[in-house]
């Protein structure tokens, strides 16, 4: 059974790494880890879990973010439509956590100022 290796990266730059269950999403792995990742609806409706891909597998070992937007659909299936997602914000790396499914190892930034940036938040 593989498991993959989400890293999560919260904007103090604090780490949290989670083995990922191959039938597991990333928020259900981090909560069995105790680690408190926002959730609201979990049914990819409302872009509280949602964290932006900054690496895949072998990308940007040093940890620095990538200059090129990383295309999340490729390093994870999702449990249901992503809804709450624009095509252009999944194309630009965002990714709802509580219905995704790795299927490579990541790092992920997550947090109040990923939240921001997408869907109807009113702090954009
Ligand atoms: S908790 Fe609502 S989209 Fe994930």
């Amino acid at each position: 059974m593989t498991r993959y290796d989400a890293t999560l990266e919260w904007p103090d730059g604090r780490t949290d790494a989670v083995a990922v269950d191959p039938r597991e999403t990333v928020l259900d792995a981090a909560l069995r880890e105790g680690i408190r990742l926002p959730s609201d609806c979990r049914k990819g409706t409302c872009t509280t879990c949602v964290g932006r891909v900054i690496a895949v597998g072998g990308d940007a070992p040093d940890g620095r973010e990538s200059a090129e937007p990383i295309d999340a659909a490729a390093a994870f299936d999702y449990r249901r439509q992503p809804e709450a997602l624009t095509d252009g914000e999944r194309a630009d790396g965002y990714v709802l956590l509580c219905i995704a499914v790795p299927r490579a190892d990541c790092r992920i930034a997550v947090g109040p100022t990923i939240r921001a940036e997408v869907g109807d938040s009113p702090w954009r």
